[in-house]
């Protein structure tokens, strides 16, 4: 079930250079929201115009009715969402079908994240969701942009960090991390959920299918409407069909696929 509701913004800060946390009065979101799910946030701008853009579900506490939210400022809207504090935000949600919470003892759950696409799995990590704490591998350009290691680390999760740069963790790729992870011997019993830039999930998506495992990825991908009716969103997904795939829309159907059914032209 979805909502729309004028949240209270309770607080808007910045993080890190350029990145912000939002959180919101919005207890119905916050009950029903689950992992990778999203919200559509209305922004309204100058000359009566209005942006309805989507934002990664980053912490949401049933028991205070907490929605907290984590952006990147990279345009109008998101500035001048930035600027906003002691006011309400429209916000449509919880949307998409989010995350399968790792339930199985015997498998151990991987977080890959690029950027602040962590966000989108912290989640996954909680113990409302999850018995098992994640083993996570973040990846981003440099140090100021890896974000929330020590809240993932505060749920009990091991993390580890790569940057392009290499001003923290392994210089690198993230995806050499979960390479030399999967060549481990107890590979088998991983389960790999990721979320960040489309080229990193397409990395992802390779590695993992090459040693006979699926994951979870949340694809990124532009939205409009976000909630089925304008086919802005639409990907291709194998599917047996007489071209091998068909049109799914990341709103409804996803934004998270198996890597197994994901087309990348
Ligand atoms: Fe409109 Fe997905 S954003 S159908």
């Amino acid at each position: 079930m979805k909502f729309q509701v004028q949240a209270e913004i309770l607080r808007n800060r910045p993080i890190a250079a350029g990145y912000y946390q939002i959180d919101l009065r919005a207890p119905q979101i916050a009950a029903a929201a689950r992992p990778g799910q999203f919200v559509h946030v209305r922004i309204p701008l100058l000359e009566h115009r209005v942006l309805r853009r989507p934002f990664s579900i980053y912490d949401a506490d049933p028991a205070t009715g907490r929605l907290s939210v984590i952006y990147k400022v990279v345009g109008e809207g998101t500035d001048v969402l930035s600027r906003r504090q002691e006011d309400t935000a429209d916000l449509l949600g919880p949307l998409g079908n989010g995350f399968t919470p790792p339930d199985d003892p015997g498998v151990q759950p991987v977080i890959v994240a690029g950027g602040y696409g962590c966000a989108a799995t912290y989640l996954l990590a909680s113990p409302r969701f999850s018995s098992r704490r994640p083993l996570c591998l973040f990846g981003a350009r440099s140090r100021e942009d890896l974000l929330l290691v020590e809240e993932f680390q505060a749920l009990g999760c091991e993390v580890r960090t790569a940057t392009d740069d290499g001003s923290a963790g392994r210089k690198g790729f993230v995806t050499e991390l979960l390479r030399e992870l999967l060549e481990a011997p107890a590979a088998c019993s991983l389960k790999v959920f990721a979320c960040g830039p489309n080229p990193m999930l397409k990395a992802v998506s390779t590695l993992v299918l090459a040693r006979g495992l699926d994951a979870e990825i949340s694809l990124d991908h532009a939205m409009c409407c976000g909630v089925g009716a304008c086919f802005a969103c639409v990907v291709k997904r194998k599917a047996e069909t007489p071209d091998g795939w068909e049109y799914v829309r990341t709103c409804t159907d996803g934004p998270v696929f198996p890597a197994s059914s994901t087309v990348w032209d």
